[in-house]
């Protein structure tokens, strides 16, 4: 059935779309939202800095804040979860021969964020491997827990990852690092609107975020939870009044103004939470992406004929998942769904896999996921 959503986005007729969990377009709702804020920017800067700007980033982190269940003074509004991880960076105290434990599933941006810092201060980063295919929460926390020595200073995990897609055992991990009076911080940019949210109750130190991707809020949107027993250890990565203009000092002001800059992206996000939570229902949201992500799943198992990374739970996928398929490529491939199918969707080599990530945000239906399996059975047929 064609999704009743589609028109809810504006995307290039002739492509399909199926990586939302790179880049995540937004709705009409949401851009009409960004383009109000804009016009008010230009309509009068002096008024929309100078009066307005404070009370109207504090009301976004408010309704963040309930939308990913912590307090409105632990977050910081920011560009995306690469800025917030290069806060975090900044903000955890490294001496040489320190270690940083991470999984074999991190980002490849996140991985060289804590190489660089690492290798700054003659420390190191720790990728421990995680069991596969992933089955029980216990043995992915005995796992990666296994990697812990007397010189780790901080655990760095996906919550969902971007090769593999899967959902990591965040509440089992950061219990097992409380227990171990282990700091931890989480790259969370797929688990907004993807998962609920409790970040409080997580107690993670620090939690880094994009709002432009399963949110779909403008490009540009994404915020750094920060735990308060971490708070003072934050810097802004700019400094400049440590205010709005004609704001109050703050800790928060601190990194709302890094200077001059259109903030109309993150001043949308409650309009996307309403488009979701409103307009759609996160259930129904969350439900009907999974159930595509799942057929989408059976089938290219069928073709590729490789063992899953996961069992088939929504414990360890959403709405986005990762299938092995025969060895080869990546790239090559990625490119022949693009140039000769007009086909967006990510192939990644990963720990001698080739992995296929197809996204499935409320626009897509069957429809892209069959295009996508003609495509690599044609594509089977006709090597290069
Ligand atoms: C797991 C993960 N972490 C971090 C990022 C970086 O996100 P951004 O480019 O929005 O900063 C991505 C982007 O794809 C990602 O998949």
């Amino acid at each position: 059935m064609a999704s009743p959503w589609k028109s809810a986005w504006t995307l290039r007729p002739g492509v399909t779309y199926l990586n939302h969990g790179s880049f995540g377009p937004s709705p009409h709702a949401v851009r009409e939202a960004q383009r109000r804020w804009s016009d008010e920017l230009e309509s009068d800067p002096m008024d929309f800095f100078v009066h307005r700007l404070e009370r109207c980033l504090a009301e976004t982190r408010d309704r963040l804040a309930k939308f990913v269940g912590c307090a409105a003074a632990d977050l910081l509004l920011l560009d995306n979860a690469t800025v917030a991880m290069n806060l975090v960076a900044r903000a955890v105290e490294l001496r040489a021969g320190d270690e940083v434990l991470l999984t074999d599933h991190e980002y490849g941006a996140v991985e060289r964020i804590w190489r660089t810092t690492c290798e700054r201060v003659g420390a190191r980063v720790v990728i421990q491997p995680l069991p596969l295919p992933l089955e029980d929460p216990d043995e992915v926390v005995r796992a990666l827990f296994a990697g812990v020595t007397d010189r780790t200073r901080l655990v760095v995990f996906s919550h969902i990852s971007s090769p593999t897609a899967v959902i990591l055992p965040a509440r089992q991990i950061c219990a097992e690092a409380r227990r171990r009076e282990l700091p931890v911080c989480i790259d969370g940019p797929h688990a907004v609107a993807m998962l609920p949210l409790e970040l409080r109750e997580l107690d993670c130190d620090f939690y880094c975020a994009s709002c432009h991707k399963w949110l779909s809020a403008p490009f540009g949107s994404g915020f750094c939870y920060v735990h308060p027993r971490r708070r003072a250890t934050i810097q802004p990565l700019a400094i400049s009044w440590g205010e709005t203009p004609g704001g109050t000092p703050s800790w928060q002001g601190e990194f709302d103004w890094m200077g001059t800059r259109d903030p109309s992206a993150n001043l949308s996000i409650p309009a996307a939470i309403d488009f979701l939570e409103r307009d759609v229902g996160l259930e129904a949201f969350r439900s009907s992406t999974h159930a595509l992500a799942q057929y989408a799943r059976g089938q290219l198992l069928q073709l590729g004929r490789q063992p899953p990374l996961t069992a088939d739970d929504l414990g360890w996928y959403g709405s986005m998942v990762s299938v092995p398929i025969a060895p080869g490529d990546a790239h090559a491939l990625q490119e022949r769904l693009w140039h000769e199918h007009r086909i967006e969707a990510l192939v990644k080599s990963w720990q001698g896999r080739r992995l296929v990530r197809v996204s499935c945000h409320l626009y897509n239906d069957e429809r892209d996921v069959e295009r996508l399996l003609d495509a690599l059975r044609r594509i089977e047929r006709e090597p290069r």
